[in-house]
């Protein structure tokens, strides 16, 4: 079935998210729109800094006070800017489930793992004590923690920092979400728990009642093993969004062209320049300053729209003129 078909279950418009510092407001998330669709994977990459952890802790509502928000994150006919906490907290790691950056963070010190998965299955789905430690046991199992029965006696000081993300993926999917955002899996992982991690994703995704998957990323290596779209995130704006193929084959903008030509298996050719600080972005295209095409536009000192093109939807002038005379749906 094309990506374009599966049903969205998270569909987030013109979202704009700023921080208000010593130094004044700070625009991070600037016009963000994009779909989560059931049993597919989304993958946001891009450079550290441009916002990428600051889009999934919005739709999870856990923005810090100075933040203020706008736009919309449509889930179940509600935007979930406009709720309030107490029914926040209804869907917070229940309906949307956050796996985040740096998993000691959401682990209980203080709670074997079958323990941390069973309060979920006793709590949400009413099951009794000893089904909740068999059927914990069956998730770690499923998701590749081996031997499971001793991951789930496990503190989560006793385990590895790969098993541990395994371990934060069960429990965020015990409670069987609509919605998984996952951020940076792979962060410190050597190759074989890498491969876990891919495996354990996977199964996931393959899971009868398989969530829409948010995945976080700046290893596109991975992206690409698991992804069904890629959205390419640069100085808190999408430059572009694609069917993960499409990206991998024929990515539009400059900066996915950049992206992929810097991984070691591409000539590993590093990009020019540095990502802006997100306090004093570029004006016009973001990406004006980096881009070997700008020079001799002077368009570029406009900030182009999201453009349609064939399969992809891309930020950048050098399309204006072929643009398709409708939106593709991502
Ligand atoms: N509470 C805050 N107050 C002010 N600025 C913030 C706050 N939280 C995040 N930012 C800024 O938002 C920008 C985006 O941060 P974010 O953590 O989303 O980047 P990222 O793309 O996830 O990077 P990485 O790949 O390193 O994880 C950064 O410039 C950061 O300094
Ligand atoms: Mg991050």
């Amino acid at each position: 079935m094309p990506v374009t078909d599966t049903e969205v279950i998270l569909r987030i418009r013109g979202l704009k998210v700023s921080f208000q510092t010593e130094r004044g407001r700070i625009d991070v998330l600037d016009d963000i729109s994009l779909n989560l669709r059931k049993g597919r994977v989304l993958s946001l990459v891009g450079e550290s800094g441009s916002g990428k952890s600051v889009l999934g802790i919005s739709i999870m509502r856990l923005l810090p006070s100075n933040a203020s928000s706008s736009g919309e994150i449509l889930y179940g006919g509600k935007n979930l800017l406009d709720l309030n906490e107490r029914s926040m907290r209804e869907i917070r790691g229940k309906e949307i489930a956050w796996i985040p950056q740096n998993p000691d963070t959401m682990l209980n010190p203080t709670l074997k793992i079958g323990d941390q998965i069973g309060e979920i299955l006793i709590e949400r789905y009413g099951y009794k004590r000893k089904e909740a430690w068999k059927t914990s046991v069956e998730i770690l199992r499923k998701l590749g923690l081996n031997p499971p029965e001793r991951i789930a006696r496990s503190y989560p000081h006793q385990l590895s920092g790969g098993m541990k993300q395994r371990a934060l993926l069960a429990i965020g999917i015990a409670g069987k979400p609509k919605v998984l955002l996952v951020d940076e899996p792979t962060k410190g992982l050597d190759s074989i728990m890498k491969e876990k991690a891919l495996k354990a994703l996977r199964e996931i995704k393959n899971m009868r009642d398989s969530p829409a998957i948010l995945l976080i990323t700046h290893d596109l290596e991975f992206a690409e093993k698991l992804a069904d779209v890629i959205a390419v995130m640069y100085c808190g704006q999408i430059v572009e969004i694609t069917k993960a193929e499409y990206f991998f084959r024929s990515p539009l903008h400059p900066y996915s062209k950049l992206l992929l030509d810097a991984l070691p298996s591409r000539g590993l050719i590093p990009i020019p320049g540095r990502h802006p600080n997100i306090t004093d972005p570029p004006i016009g295209c973001r990406f004006h300053p980096r881009c070997p095409y700008s020079h001799s536009q002077e368009k570029c000192l406009d900030e182009p729209p999201m453009i349609p093109v064939g399969e992809n939807e891309v930020k950048c002038w050098l399309y204006d003129d072929i643009r398709n005379s409708s939106d593709n749906a991502y």
